[in-house]
């Protein structure tokens, strides 16, 4: 059990920050948010601010810290901009080396940091990690173990995401709490009974659970009832899709990555960026499946689709905050209690032996 003042304590989650988020490899985007010359996005959580760039193609990550004066070379989670010092213009070529003056480049080399510190990035299909930790020997494929073929296996049938870039959802709750929700459909029927209940998951019990390192995977069955038949034949387009499950195929990649697959229809890629004990960012990506020789009505009728699903399930998000919110706040006046589990809450318990593995909780 972890005690509720694990979820509120500073030092507790500097240690998770540590221990956790910033021991290995860690999600940091998807490729396509990063594939065009200069694209950009940060990965800053605790003592680490780093950021990944395309340089021509390259994809490089490097300490995002300004060598003159200490300024970020690039601000916000995700941008286009060339790697340069928004403070006194230094740029930096793509091995992290700033062009400057003689007379900088001399002082830089005498202090040894004329480059700057360089992570390895390691990409897995659609997916974009970084080794956070450079004095970690573990390789990504390492890290993934068996998720490595899922991850690559499901990222063959995303096709583009349904918006650029991805939407920030700041929460305030602790980490584990956004984990802990998306680890058990045991609320689905309650709290997302106008969203997820209609069409046809929440009510059968879960199957296939796959687990391997930290990570997880497993199918909450989806029921075919009358609504989803007529639903089905309107958006007959969808059977074109390669990828069918009929279930809400769910995947936690430790420590920081969230998807979603629904039977294939719609991918829900979340990231989490614990800012504080009571913060957390959820940054969020749908993508759609590849779906081939649609004809004109069809393509049509799949963007109407797409918009109102992203709609749809950005809802479900929000109605897990507002539940998540609440408990952070009750925490505090329950600090020394713990939440209890059930039989359908399994997937929880093993997440918690994880995090217990790597930080000593109060
Ligand atoms: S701090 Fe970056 S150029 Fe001066
Ligand atoms: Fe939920």
């Amino acid at each position: 059990m972890i005690k509720n003042i694990n979820y509120l304590d500073q030092e507790i989650f500097n240690l998770e920050m540590e221990n956790i988020h910033n021991s290995g490899w860690v999600f940091v985007c998807l490729k396509e948010q990063i594939s065009a010359e200069n694209d950009f996005v940060t990965y800053e959580i605790s003592k680490k601010s780093l950021v990944i760039q395309n340089f021509e193609g390259d994809i490089k990550c490097f300490e995002n810290i300004c060598q003159h004066r200490f300024n970020k070379i690039q601000t916000g989670y995700i941008g286009n901009s060339p790697f340069f010092c928004k403070y006194h213009a230094w740029t930096y070529d793509s091995n992290g080396k700033a062009l400057v003056n003689q007379s900088f480049t001399d002082q830089l080399i005498l202090e040894n940091r004329n480059c700057l510190k360089q992570y390895e990035v390691g990409i897995n299909g659609e997916f974009v990690f970084v080794k956070v930790n450079q004095d970690s020997k573990l390789s990504l494929k390492e890290h993934l173990g068996d998720f490595d073929q899922i991850l690559s296996n499901l990222s063959s049938y995303f096709d583009k995401q349904i918006s650029n870039e991805y939407t920030i959802i700041p929460h305030h709750a602790n980490w584990k709490l956004l984990v802990e929700n998306v680890l058990e459909c045991y609320h689905c029927s309650t709290v997302h009974k106008e969203t997820l209940v209609p069409i046809g998951i929440g009510t059968k019990k879960p199957e296939n659970h796959v687990t391997d390192r930290n990570h997880d995977m497993i199918d909450y069955p989806i029921r075919i009832g009358k609504q989803q038949k007529i639903r089905n034949e309107k958006l007959s387009f969808l059977n074109k899709r390669l990828f069918k499950h009929s279930s809400l195929r769910h995947i936690y990649v430790f420590p920081n990555l969230f998807i979603t697959s629904t039977d294939g229809i719609l991918f829900y890629i979340g990231k989490l960026n614990p800012q504080s004990p009571d913060n957390t960012d959820l940054l969020v990506s749908f993508v759609k499946p590849i779906l081939n020789d649609l004809t004109t009505k069809e393509a049509i009728l799949s963007n109407a689709f797409f918009n109102s699903s992203l709609d749809s399930s950005t809802k479900v998000i929000y109605e897990d905050k507002v539940i998540l919110e609440n408990i952070q706040k009750n925490l505090s006046m329950v600090e020394g209690l713990s939440q209890i589990f059930g039989d359908e809450e399994f997937r929880i318990e093993r997440f918690h032996d994880n995090v217990k593995r790597n930080v000593e909780y109060i």
